[in-house]
């Protein structure tokens, strides 16, 4: 049992294999945060909760003047009775008003974790990986019950957190913002760690010291966004990579998101996650309940690198679902960069040739094979195949690369819709749009109303009429836009700021049918690169399309960056052609190589155009990959050297039973008379010897992690240089 109850003390202490966290019913029900932090024996509460009665914190109950919940730190703390600070939820009233008051009224255990109504989350296999915490608060004048869910996974080492609000009264009532999680820590000794970007630069890492008042990261953009990942840490002052305490916050959720911290008066911090209250409400009409998100808590008193490799396996194995869960990802060439909109059946079939030439497993046909579209203006919703390009159809393309066996994939788009379409001339109240305003276009393109059944339904139908026409067993699903005028025609005024939620729910929904529909299909979703690399799609398509941006050099901090939440199984990594198209840098093949392979490897480049030394390069490189690859899909991962930190990127994959590893080292600028290199390795088995490329004899384990591993002496001269190695037990 991982959850337990003490009824004399009125806590419940929460255990994972490595973690404890505490929470007390405090004074008139009122629920309070007691500890989160390594793992417990038990509880005792040598630190009680304090009472004083403090200027300018007022009294619920004015007889007593030390009660004030502005001094308390809370579980889901509420607005207007009290607390000044950033409250977990909001509720209107139909008398206008935005009080309420939420009291502990009862709680259970149950073993296993129950599914949340139409949204991703992560999942249990058995009922004996984790136990759930429900308990439920009450606010009796307005008959809303509040349940707040705590899944606490034992091995996996992580708690998530969801919240269900009911409304059991008569009363209409509004939600202003549901937060999924809210928590106080005791004082503002952290920085705060969170990925930011934009379009092409996605996931820097960022690291800044707490400071009073309020911070945050957020998205209103209507997806999780390239700008701001759905994740922040806060990281003890003075951890690193590899110790100290660090907390993880991930939310389960693709669209408009917040991530708050407030350090207050006595500089006590909360976070605060979860939707993005801005711009967004909820009708709950009685009888009518609301589920929130799920936010993923991970303790690490191993520092980042330990919070990165918990996340990894939980969002590996118990958040990503499917057949493709646990099988080697296809190496894969992409036409895209190759040849944009501009291809015919012939040139695609000789690309999948030399790809097939040269190892690769699957290709995949990107954007521009549907109605008219030969460049970025037009057909989105029209998914009918380009008979001009593909005069033999889908069906004739796939076999011939099917053929060869090779596998064949395909690019779809299909939350859009172009006003250039035959879909939109049918349907021009199938966008999201508010009355008499213009739809402005992105990429000129318009959005799909997905918060509409019937739209939902029809792209259903449309997808599953194109993946059943042709031999496809792979799909990217991109996504080009933001949203803007966000509305529908279809909901009432008080509801209208209900749609960019409710497209969520309708994408998650489309998704769910499409995956359980097409069980054999590998699923990578894509939104122009990492524009919605969440754990929310996550749970519907285990891989994603990592940035825009191929460029070797700008992979290093995007591939690092995204690591510290994400697995290696879920970044598409793929060598382009130099220079390079976005930011027109050119690299050596080799180094692009060695970059891609800290992902699903694959290339995105015209092979036919490839000199016989390249392709033997190619070979070679989709070769190595193939021996690697169960350890860079399945593997732990260790960060060695951060490009946000210098010149030089490290990393390295270690199996779980430590008896082998790939490690791989990049240089980006050579340095004048630059001094000899070493890095030192991680995770391996301290008592075992170790076999490495290039030694002669074997190394200790400890050795390799404690003295090191040297760079040759060659990588000093050049730019971009790049060195990987195999390491394997004796
Ligand atoms: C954006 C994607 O990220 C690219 O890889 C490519 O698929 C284009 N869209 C196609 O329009």
């Amino acid at each position: 049992m991982t959850v337990h109850y003490d009824e004399k003390q009125q806590t419940f202490h929460l255990q994972t294999n490595r973690t404890s966290y505490v929470i007390e019913i405090a004074k008139d029900g009122y629920l309070t945060h007691r500890y989160w932090g390594e793992r417990l024996r038990r509880y005792a509460g040598a630190i009680p909760l304090r009472y004083m009665d403090r200027a300018f914190s007022p009294n619920p109950v004015p007889a007593d003047r030390t009660f004030s919940l502005d001094t308390l730190p809370q579980e889901y703390p509420a607005y207007g009775n009290t607390d000044f600070r950033t409250p977990a939820y909001q509720i209107q009233l139909d008398n206008g008003s935005t009080v309420t008051d939420l009291r502990y009224r009862g709680h259970r255990i149950v073993a296993g974790k129950p599914k949340l109504a139409g949204l991703p989350a992560t999942y249990v296999e058995n009922d004996e990986e984790a136990d759930t915490l429900e308990i439920e608060l009450y606010d009796e004048l307005l008959g809303l019950t509040v349940t707040l869910s705590y899944t606490v996974f034992n091995e996996l080492d992580a708690i998530t957190r969801s919240v269900r609000l009911e409304n059991r009264g008569n009363r209409e009532l509004k939600l202003l913002r549901a937060a999924s999680i809210s928590v106080d820590f005791a004082d503002d000794g952290y920085d705060m760690v969170h990925l930011a970007g934009g379009w092409a630069n996605e996931r820097n890492v960022l690291r800044r010291p707490l400071t009073m008042g309020l911070q945050a990261v957020d998205s209103k953009r209507g997806s999780s966004s390239h700008q701001h990942n759905p994740f922040m840490a806060l990281v003890r002052k003075g951890a690193d990579e590899d110790q100290g305490e660090v907390y993880g916050f991930s939310l389960v959720y693709s669209g408009n998101f917040l991530a708050n911290v407030e350090v207050d008066q006595y500089r006590a911090t909360r976070v605060t996650m979860g939707l993005n209250p801005f711009d967004f409400s909820w009708l709950l009409q009685p009888g009518e309940s609301f589920q929130t998100p799920e936010a993923v808590t991970v303790y690490s008193n191993e520092g980042l690198g330990g919070m990165s490799r918990t996340y990894h396996r939980l969002y590996r194995t118990r958040l990503a679902r499917g057949e493709f869960r646990d099988k080697e990802r296809p190496v894969l060439i992409n036409n895209w960069e190759a040849t944009y909109f501009d291809f015919n059946a012939d040139k695609i079939e000789s690309i999948a040739r030399k790809g097939k030439e040269l190892g690769i497993e699957l290709f995949v046909l990107d954007d521009g094979w549907f109605g008219k579209r030969d460049d970025d203006n037009s057909s989105l919703g029209d998914w009918f195949v380009h008979r001009e390009k593909l005069p033999g159809g889908l069906r004739d393309l796939a076999e011939r690369v099917t053929g060869m066996d090779m596998r064949f994939g395909l690019w779809v788009e299909p939350e859009m819709i172009s006003v250039d379409s035959d879909l939109y001339r049918k349907h021009p109240d199938w966008c999201l749009h508010v009355p008499d305003r213009r739809r402005s276009a992105g990429r000129n393109q318009l959005i799909l109303d997905y918060s509409r059944d019937d739209v939902c339904d029809a792209i259903i139908g449309m997808l599953s009429e194109v993946l059943s026409s042709a031999p496809v067993t792979y799909v990217k699903w991109d996504m080009n836009r933001n949203m803007t005028e966000i509305g529908s025609a279809l909901l009432p005024p008080e509801r209208q700021r209900e749609t960019a939620h409710r497209y969520m729910l309708g994408l998650y929904r489309v998704m769910e049918t499409l995956v359980t529909a097409f069980p054999h299909i590998l699923f990578e979703s894509c939104s122009g690169g990492g524009g919605r690399f969440d754990p929310g799609i996550l749970h519907y398509m285990p891989q994603t399309w990592t940035s825009d941006n191929t460029d070797a050099v700008s992979r290093l901090k995007i591939q690092y960056g995204t690591s510290i939440v994400y697995p290696a199984s879920a970044i598409g990594a793929h060598v382009s052609a130099v220079p390079n198209h976005q930011v027109h840098r050119t690299t050596p093949l080799e180094m692009r190589g060695h970059v891609a392979f800290a992902g699903n490897f694959g290339y995105e480049l015209d092979l036919t155009a490839f000199t016989e030394e390249e392709d033997a390069i190619v070979r070679a490189q989709v070769e190595y990959y193939k021996e690697v690859r169960p350890l860079v899909q399945f593997g732990d991962f260790y960060r060695l050297l951060s490009p946000f930190e210098g010149n030089e990127t490290a990393w390295m994959f270690v199996s779980e039973d430590r008896s082998e590893a790939f490690a791989a080292y990049y240089k980006v600028l050579a340095e004048p008379n630059a001094g000899y290199r070493s890095i030192r390795l991680k995770g391996l088995d301290p008592d075992a010897d170790y076999r490495i490329d290039g030694l002669d004899s074997p190394v200790g384990g400890d050795e390799l992690m404690r003295a090191g591993l040297a760079v040759p002496q060659e990588l000093l001269f050049g730019d971009f240089r790049s060195k990987v190695w195999r390491i394997r037990k004796v």
